[in-house]
């Protein structure tokens, strides 16, 4: 996946490149720059001490040491005083400048902390659109594996706005479907004769369906018995695609929506290697999330979309939270993939792309 976000400590995770948030002297600190000089071990200060330090918004590259990586790139964020001391443009820099290093050294992936965003106050959700942002530039033009590493969720969802939006949209989707289910179950009784009246008599035995109904609700996975997955597509055109595959379909779109592979992978967050295989393997069954990432990258509409899942085996539901964010997002003609990443990760569901 060319871009990703995960809950880790850096110092644990596996890159060419790992990137340090420190400061001007070069010479260790608290947060995550302490934690990859313990981890690192005693050689890395001595190499650091080389460096002479590192002014804001540039970044210096010394060996891994004890990490799991080749290089650690040291950048230092700027210190936060309320956003008109230029700390936008430095913080880029930092990404800028940590990007191109790794890039010159041959890296095929980076991992980043959220710089800036601790001791230096940078607040959270800036940090990370300042993140995101640069590393979807870069991305446009280059091939890198680059994670974002987060260390403390919980502030990361507090910070990300849309979060309590699409938290509302699961619950109302939720309480539709709970309420949907009442009806169902109600009618059912009814139709057995189980109520004493046809209104407003309470059901027998209710209370212990009803809150099972609630346990169900609450739950991250409905029953699946309930997932439609109607195409709308006609008659005539279903029969023309009837034997057309996933990978067949996809590129059909592609030529349909005018766009080049290399703009549709890139969109999609997946891999070249994968599109290839994709592209040269009639009937390559892709997992779901790979599924997804091709229709957002096509701004397909949900109707589209679950077309062009169905021929992958896959339906969007309105009952797993996966799927109500996917469904969120396209609603909204909001095809931003990272966007989406950022909510999908807030939410602990998988990413979209490969
Ligand atoms: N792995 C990943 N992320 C981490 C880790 C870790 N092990 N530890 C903390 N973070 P900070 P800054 C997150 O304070 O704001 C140092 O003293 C943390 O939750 O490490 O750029 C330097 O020497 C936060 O989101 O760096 C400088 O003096 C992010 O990493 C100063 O702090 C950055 O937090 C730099 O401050």
């Amino acid at each position: 996946m060319p871009f990703r976000i995960i809950r880790n400590d850096i110092t644990k995770v596996k890159a060419d490149a790992i990137v340090n948030a420190a400061n001007s002297s070069l010479l260790g600190g608290g947060g995550v720059d302490g934690a990859i000089h313990h981890a690192a071990g005693p050689g890395l200060l001595a190499e650091c001490r080389t460096l002479g330090g590192c002014k804001t918004g540039e970044a210096k590259l010394t060996k891994g040491y004890a990490l799991d990586c080749k290089y650690i790139i040291h950048t230092v964020g700027p210190v936060w005083h309320g956003g008109d001391r230029c700390e936008e443009e430095l913080l880029r820099s930092c990404y800028r400048n940590s990007l191109e290093l790794a890039k010159e050294k041959g890296c095929d992936s980076a991992a980043f902390p959220l710089i800036s965003s601790g001791i230096y106050g940078y607040p959270k959700d800036k940090a990370l659109d300042v993140a995101v942002s640069e590393f979807r530039s870069f991305l446009e033009g280059n091939d890198m594996d680059i994670t974002l590493v987060i260390f403390d969720k919980d502030s990361f969802e507090v910070s990300s706005g849309i979060v309590g939006e699409i938290r509302q949209y699961i619950s109302d989707a939720y309480a539709k479907k709970c309420a949907a289910r009442d009806r169902r179950n109600r009618d059912s009784e009814i139709a057995l004769g189980m109520y004493h009246t046809a209104e407003a008599a309470k059901p027998i035995g209710l209370f212990g369906r009803k809150k099972e109904s609630m346990k169900e609700c609450s739950a991250n996975i409905m029953p699946e018995e309930d997932i439609c997955c109607e195409t709308g597509a006609a008659l005539e055109d279903m029969l023309k695609t009837h034997d057309e595959s996933f990978s067949e379909a996809l590129l059909r779109l592609i030529d349909e929506k005018g766009m080049t592979d290399v703009e549709t992978y890139k969109k999609a967050n997946i891999d070249r290697k994968l599109f290839s295989k994709i592209r040269s393997d009639k009937n390559y069954k892709p997992k779901k999330q790979t599924a997804v990432a091709f229709a957002i990258a096509l701004e397909l509409d949900l109707g589209e979309t679950e077309e062009l899942l169905k021929k992958a085996g896959f339906a969007l539901s309105d009952s797993l939270k996966f799927d109500l964010i996917i469904r969120y997002f396209i609603e909204r003609s909001n095809y931003n993939i990272y966007e989406i990443n950022e909510a999908l990760f807030a939410f602990d569901q998988s990413l979209i792309g490969s």
